[in-house]
This record gives C-alpha cells, sequence and structure tokens, in this order.
C-alpha cells in the first residue's frame, strides 16, 4: 500500500482544519454540489476515492446516489467518517473500504455511474504514480460513467501560481499555512501546517504537478474526455447588490483558487 500511516495521526487536526463551517471550504462544497446533483442524479451509484473523514460521503447521499462505497488508504480516517452524527441516518447505504486508491483494484460492486474523488490527485508526486489513480477510477467506472474529481489547482507553472496564492491568503489571515518544499520533475511539493489537538504543530504533504501533467495521466488511464471546470461564486451571493457583503474568503479565493475542479469521461 502507498503511504498508508501518513494520515493516520492526522485526522483531528486534518478535520480543525477542513472545518465544514468556515468560510474557506463554501467556495470547494458549492461548486463540487453544482456539478455533481446533477451528475450523481436520481439514484446512481457512487464510488468516493479517499473519502477522509467523510466531509463530502454522506453529501453524496443527500445530492441523489442511492449508496457510496467510500474508500480511504487510512483506517483512521475511515473510522473519523462512521463516527460523524450523518452515518446514523445514512444507514447501509454507505460503506467504507480500506484500501489503497493508487492500485487500480477492482472494488466491490463496481462498475459505478460515478467516481467522485476529493484531494486524491494531490497526493500523486508523479506522473507514474497520477497514472495509477486515474486507472482506479477508471476501472472502477461504467463506459458511460463520469469521473469527479478536486485537487489542488493546476497550472503550467504550479510554483509561480502557488506563490500569487499565498499572497492571497496572507492578505486573509486565514488560518492556512501552506509552505513550499520542493520543485520535482512533474511540479512541486507543499507541506499543509495544521494544528493537532493539543495545539501542536503537525502536517501534510501534498503536490501540485502541471496541468499538462494532469491531462496526459487522464487520457493514458483511459478518459478521453478531461474538463476543468470554471468555478463561480456560490449561488447564494449571486444577488447580492452590495459586493462588501460577499464573504472576503470567497472574493479572493476566486482571483486565484486553491483547487480545481475536473470532470472526466472514457
Ligand atoms: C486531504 S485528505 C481529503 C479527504 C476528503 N476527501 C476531503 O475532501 O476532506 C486526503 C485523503 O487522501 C487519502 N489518501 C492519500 N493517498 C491515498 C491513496 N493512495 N489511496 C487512498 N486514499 C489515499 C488520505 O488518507 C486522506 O484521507
Amino acid at each position: 500500500m502507498a503511504d498508508e500511516a501518513h494520515y493516520d495521526p492526522l485526522v483531528d487536526a486534518h478535520d480543525n482544519w477542513r472545518d465544514k463551517e468556515h468560510k474557506l471550504w463554501l467556495l470547494e462544497w458549492d461548486n463540487v454540489q453544482r456539478i455533481m446533483k446533477p451528475i450523481v442524479g436520481s439514484g446512481g451509484r457512487v464510488l468516493e476515492l479517499a473519502c477522509g473523514s467523510g466531509f463530502y460521503t454522506y453529501d453524496i447521499l443527500k445530492w441523489g446516489a442511492s449508496s457510496v462505497l467510500a474508500v480511504d488508504i487510512s483506517s483512521s480516517m475511515i473510522q473519523a467518517a462512521k463516527d460523524r452524527p450523518a452515518a446514523a441516518a445514512a444507514g447501509n447505504n454507505v460503506s467504507f473500504l480500506h484500501a489503497d486508491c493508487g492500485s487500480q483494484s477492482v472494488f466491490p460492486g463496481a462498475p459505478f455511474d460515478v467516481v467522485f474523488a476529493a484531494w486524491l490527485l494531490s497526493n500523486a508526486p508523479d506522473k507514474a504514480a497520477m497514472v495509477n489513480m486515474f486507472k482506479t477510477a477508471c476501472v472502477n467506472l461504467k463506459p458511460t460513467g463520469t469521473f469527479v474529481a478536486v485537487t489542488a489547482s493546476a497550472s503550467e507553472d504550479p510554483k509561480s501560481y502557488f506563490d500569487q496564492e499565498q499572497k492571497q491568503t496572507a492578505l486573509l489571515g486565514l488560518p492556512v499555512a501552506r509552505e513550499f518544499v520542493q520543485d520535482l520533475e512533474d511540479g512541486m511539493s507543499y507541506r499543509v501546517n495544521v494544528r493537532g489537538p493539543e495545539g501542536e504543530d503537525q502536517f501534510f504533504v501534498g503536490y501540485r504537478l502541471r496541468k499538462s501533467v494532469y491531462e496526459s495521466a487522464a487520457r493514458e488511464a483511459g478518459f478521453e474526455k478531461v474538463t476543468w471546470i470554471d468555478l463561480r461564486q456560490p449561488e447564494e451571493f449571486d444577488k447580492a447588490t452590495d459586493p462588501s457583503t460577499i464573504p472576503p474568503e470567497i472574493r479572493k479565493q476566486l482571483e486565484y483558487p486553491d483547487f480545481g475542479l475536473l470532470v472526466l469521461r472514457k
């Protein structure tokens, strides 16, 4: 298995940082919802790769899925997802599997109508690892199915983009500290510093590969149609006549979004 232990001690810190109440996540969550709802339709069977502690898992059911199989490499993350209050209402419609999503394994119940992965691809340090993740999505998807992925913002010059994005984040004083680590052949690595349950500093590592690396990895894995979605402000702000009522986290994030949203078909 890939680096199973990496996320295991980070559950509380990860959840402090990915606090659903924080406006920081609204832009991502709202764009994901807008894309996923019509794709999940009424009753699609969904495979969620790298479910983590279930940030999206139970929402996918609310958006119309009949069932979700949620897979992660970290058993602690899966336990945290199982412990969410929404688990009781979801019952058997959500199930979990401890597995590597870069192994090209065919999971129970495959092929699925929809495969969804938030922040899986950003764990690939190079194109070969990313091809394996895309292949895992591909082998578990129906020929007419759709793969939706949330990942780090993708650009042809990840370091320059990262620097711009960091400036925006600094302006907002957000509780997110990302640090450049090093340039790599296919992009760069960075660390996300998070606060542990006792206030101690912890971190996890992510990768930002070039946009063209994403696209060629996806095609190599069997996805012919690769679309980057244009992000938009959450609908609830569309009618705002006074732009200052839109939270600054949203306005600034839209200038240099820290995530990208991909829709892929075979
Ligand atoms: C930043 S968290 C995101 C979790 C969740 N999708 C979310 O949006 O909050 C990344 C997750 O990817 C999982 N992960 C990393 N590499 C993986 C792999 N090869 N197979 C399965 N899960 C993996 C980690 O265990 C972690 O739970």
